[in-house]
């Protein structure tokens, strides 16, 4: 074969490979992955790949649907079937196949395997390399609605685990949002809510709620809030798309807002009534 592509025992070229739309890795990122070179059919250092492809899965509680000798044969029968012998060789673990949601799949959805292989493209040791530096602003890249959401998908579960709906992010004392919604408060008539730099999404929601409050004459204020800010707030506010504007009870399992319950459903219901009058028929 001129390129292979492997998906849970299908086989073809790359090319004419197809997956399917719900696997995770489409919404999410939701997998981990190996790039390893072989040459003459023989991978190069396979057992400290294998080693850290199943410490990552482990990290993030994929369970790879074959042993590592089963893998390790698997990839060793793949790398025989092409037709030249220096090879770039990839495999990576998906959560599944499912309907998306943050939270990991309910029942019995088994992790898919991928694997392609194509030429491996020569390395040139005699010419050095010209670099530039960027700073390294990885993870602070939150207000862009990236398919990158492993960190969300994680947070997500973690919040289901515990019996609750949503977690809040914090960075040090900073809150910043929810793995899947924008949070806010009420404090003293104030509508309180991040500001939208590249530590929250700035969601649709967030912004319809400014509006309402604005046409209202509640106060608003984007600038940061405090963990002990969220905790003593009179209300807590998590919105997004789906989950509109809901008022929140507990964090941590402790007892938190319902001390300005009348400003509360004033939003909830301006929030209702503007969606039920732009989607009426
Ligand atoms: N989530 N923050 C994050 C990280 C989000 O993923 C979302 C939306 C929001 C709220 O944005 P909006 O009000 O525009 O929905 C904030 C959607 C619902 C999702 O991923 O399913």
């Amino acid at each position: 074969m001129k390129t292979l592509g492997y998906y849970n025992g299908r086989i073809g070229e790359l090319d004419e490979m197809m997956i399917p739309m719900n696997d995770r890795v489409c919404y999410f990122g939701d997998g981990v992955y190996e790039a390893a070179v072989a040459r003459n059919y023989k991978i190069f250092a396979l057992e400290d790949h294998l080693d850290r492809f199943y410490n990552s899965a482990s990290l993030l509680s994929i369970e790879i649907p074959c042993t590592r000798e089963e893998l390790a044969s698997i990839l060793d029968e793949m790398v025989h079937k092409m037709d030249y012998d220096e090879q770039f060789v990839y495999w990576q673990v998906t959560r599944g196949t499912a309907p998306r949601t943050h939270e990991f799949p309910a029942g019995d959805v088994k992790a898919n395997l991928w694997i392609t292989i194509k030429p491996s493209k020569p390395v040139h040791l005699e010419t050095p390399l010209k670099l530039i530096t960027i700073p390294d602003t990885r993870f602070f890249h939150c207000n862009i609605k990236t398919l990158n959401l492993l960190p969300n998908v994680m947070a997500a579960e973690q919040a289901k685990r515990a019996g609750c709906q949503e977690c809040v992010f914090h960075r040090g004392d900073r809150v910043t949002e929810c793995a899947h919604s924008n949070v806010s408060i009420l404090k003293d008539g104030t509508f309180r809510t991040a500001p939208t730099d590249e530590l929250i999404l700035p969601g649709i929601t967030r912004k319809h709620l400014i509006q309402i409050c604005k046409d209202h004459n509640i106060p608003v204020s984007e600038e940061p809030f405090t963990i002990q800010e969220l905790m003593e707030a009179d209300e807590i506010l998590v919105s997004s798309t789906t989950k509109f504007c809901s008022s929140v009870s507990e964090v941590d399992g402790i007892a938190v807002g319902g001390k300005a319950p009348e400003l509360m459903k004033l939003l909830q219901d301006c929030y209702v009534q503007k969606y039920l009058s732009e989607t009426k028929a």
